[in-house]
């Protein structure tokens, strides 16, 4: 892929192909590999620039600008992600083309000298409904921050009904035919790009949808993978679905509670919690062993739950390993408003149950209450006792207790 590709009357893809990689961004498997994707706009203004590539691919893209036009000619330089894998060529490209000015998100600005390494770009920030206008073309910036930086942005060009969406829409996977409709099946690494990249900022992916509404979106020019052209609507209407919140089952607010056990005595405990949160005829309380859940299952329990409950002993004064791991698959979670805590019984000191509710505070759940220990076996009063745990936890999740800080 080594010429630059007519996407629409002038409009170039100049982006690079990274074939070869199989691991992007330590988490995410790449069976075929990736493109880091970047544009180049004529107009009677002169030429727009949309993103640039990781630095080690610069030379590849410096090529396909130079088939196309000058340095002199390049007027605009529109960065709508800041990540290395889009900013890794722009202080070269920035020096050569010394007529462009950036144009970035406000929140891009404090990161733009780390990443220029030097105060002298010439930059001016946007946000929605700001426009450029270039003669016989015209742009229209979005904000579409927290996409999954919290700098990131969209623009559209107005003539050609062009959506640049920066990562959102985007696939880790390369094909030297580059367009949707020419490519070969890559749902499979849509949907898996969403799950690691967007899915934990849902509700900002709404808000960017609804803005996107705005538009007749002919084409979309996204940052990875193939562009889609062929039949915008249906990745558009994808997103829509995976980013609707359902945190309701039967009409009721869902409360999960995970736990591990040695010896049952956490076992029990989660049980007479379970009984406490069902007491509640406006929760719906489910209850899992950790230990036979996979990865994906938690997932997707994790994310319709508006309260998460964890239970846990303490083994050689940790958590054990499907604790944590249930912890670890959070980061591709939104969080945001959901409550946690959690409980356990233990022998000597039960320091696992305070790092779990410790753990959670830092993944920013709400945590209204302190964890609930007991010593070895419990008793019936302190099964009692949990019973009530339950009750209270649902009562916050019901909204009827005001939170205090722990
Ligand atoms: Fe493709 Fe978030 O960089």
């Amino acid at each position: 892929m080594n010429d630059a590709i007519l996407v629409k009357k002038d409009l170039y893809y100049i982006g690079v192909s990274d074939s070869d990689i199989r691991v992007f961004d330590i988490i995410m498997k790449t069976a075929n590999g990736t493109t880091y994707n970047s544009y180049l706009l004529k107009t009677s203004h002169g030429v727009v620039i949309f993103d640039t590539v990781k630095e080690e691919f610069s030379n590849s893209f410096f090529e396909k600008i130079e088939s196309l036009c000058s340095y002199d000619e390049i007027k605009y330089i529109i960065m709508h992600h800041l990540e290395p894998d889009h900013s890794g060529a722009l202080p070269e490209l920035a020096k050569k083309a010394k007529n462009a000015k950036v144009i970035i998100s406000p929140m891009a600005q404090p990161m733009l000298k780390s990443i220029a390494k030097t105060e002298d770009m010439e930059f001016e920030t946007v946000w929605t409904n700001k426009k450029l206008s270039l003669g016989n073309k015209t742009i229209t910036f979005l904000s579409t921050p927290n996409l999954h930086w919290p700098e990131t942005m969209s623009s559209y060009l107005e003539e050609d009904k062009v959506l640049f969406s920066g990562d959102v829409f985007g696939s880790h996977y390369y094909d030297a035919r580059v367009f949707d409709d020419l490519v070969g099946d890559f749902d499979y690494a849509f949907k898996y790009y969403y799950d690691h990249i967007m899915r934990p900022f849902k509700s900002d992916m709404i808000k960017a949808l609804n803005l996107y509404k705005n538009y007749e979106i002919d084409t979309i020019c996204n940052l990875h993978g193939p562009i889609i052209r062929n039949n915008p609507k249906k990745y558009i209407e994808l997103y829509e679905k995976w980013s609707t919140k359902n945190e309701k089952l039967h009409g009721k607010k869902v409360v999960s509670i995970f736990y591990v056990t040695s010896y049952k005595n956490t076992k029990e405990m989660a049980y007479s919690i379970y009984d406490g949160v069902e007491s509640d005829e406006n929760l719906i309380a489910n209850i899992y062993d950790l230990t036979a859940l996979d990865e994906q299952n938690m997932l997707e329990i994790l994310e319709e739950s508006s309260g998460v409950m964890i239970g846990t002993p303490t083994i050689n004064a940790d958590a054990p390993k499907p604790v944590w791991e249930l912890l670890s698959c959070m980061m591709l979670l939104e969080k945001k408003g959901k409550f946690g805590v959690s409980f356990g019984s233990y022998g000597w000191s039960g320091e696992a149950v305070d790092m779990i509710s410790s753990r959670l505070k830092d993944l920013k759940f709400r945590v209204p209450m302190q964890p609930k220990k007991i010593k070895l076996i419990p008793t019936k009063e302190e099964l009692f006792e949990c019973y009530e745990f339950g009750v209270e936890f649902g009562e916050f999740i019901n909204g009827k207790f005001t939170e205090i800080t722990l």
